[in-house]
């Protein structure tokens, strides 16, 4: 059965959400097979898939490509699309066209867009508009220049009231679930109490209504580029390169073809 907003909403408080992020068609059938609940087509597709050093370079037609190739496989969890680096931040009808682009030609569900208080009201009339959002606060990647570097959030108790206050703002202007990226897990606890639609956690403890992690990560693709709240449940990139230097071989000593 196809995960909708509503569905997601209501897992809140019955069971934990499973949700990882997915770039490409075959990752997104196989994801949605393993029964998880939402697939972000997350501009994580930058530093994981194409060789960035982070999120900033990754383009709106970049996140369309990828978005297509994943609602492409159909799947079952809620398909949410990633607003790129800054284009959240222009006039409302460009930002509305965006979110367009998104749902009416790549097939996204959702989208999701960072930031807090300070983007709610044109989160608002995005989501006024028809579009559905999530929210994602806490550590945004895509103030990673301004930021200087990743780091954890909410330990100085301004920081955790802001924190508190941009999730609030977020569940006023309308969005369906807000991401919680390396915040303080007690303060991912409180604001997950204090909000009515669920909070989404990645390397913000346990204390959330769900998870959601990066798709290279958790298949273990690249062990050594893992954040440290991450976990490796698979070692695909092991059995990758297995399987590469099995075809080399069979190439070189004629047992392929047979
Ligand atoms: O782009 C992404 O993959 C994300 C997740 C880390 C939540 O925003």
């Amino acid at each position: 059965m196809k995960t909708t907003t509503h569905t997601l909403r209501k897992l809140k408080g019955q069971r934990p959400i499973a949700a990882v992020t997915a770039y490409d068609a075959i990752t997104a059938r196989l994801a949605a097979d393993a029964g998880v609940d939402l697939i972000l087509v997350g501009d994580s597709v930058g530093n994981t898939l194409l060789g960035f050093a982070n999120t900033i370079p990754v383009t709106l037609d970049m996140i369309l490509h990828h978005t297509a190739a994943v609602a492409r496989a159909q799947p079952e969890a809620l398909l949410v699309a990633d607003v790129p680096f800054a284009a959240a931040h222009f006039e409302f009808p460009q930002v509305l066209a965006s979110c367009q682009r998104l749902m009416q030609e790549a097939g996204a569900d959702a989208v999701k867009i960072e930031g807090g208080a300070g983007l709610a009201d044109q989160i608002g009339r995005v989501v006024a508009a028809g579009v559905p959002v999530m929210g994602h606060i806490g550590l945004q990647p895509q103030q990673l220049l301004n930021l200087g570097r990743y780091r954890r959030f909410g330990a100085k108790p301004a920081e955790a009231e802001h924190l508190l206050a941009d999730a609030l703002a977020l569940e006023r202007a309308g969005v369906f679930a807000v991401v919680a990226e390396m915040i303080e897990p007690n303060l991912a606890r409180t604001i997950r109490e204090t909000l009515t639609v669920p909070l989404i956690g990645i390397g913000a403890g346990g204390d959330c209504d769900g998870q959601i992690l990066v798709c290279t990560d958790l298949l273990g693709m690249k062990p050594e580029a893992m954040p440290s709240f991450a976990h490796a449940f698979a070692a695909v990139g092991e059995e990758m390169k297995k399987g590469f230097a099995a075809y080399v071989m069979a190439v070189r000593t004629r047992k392929f073809p047979k």
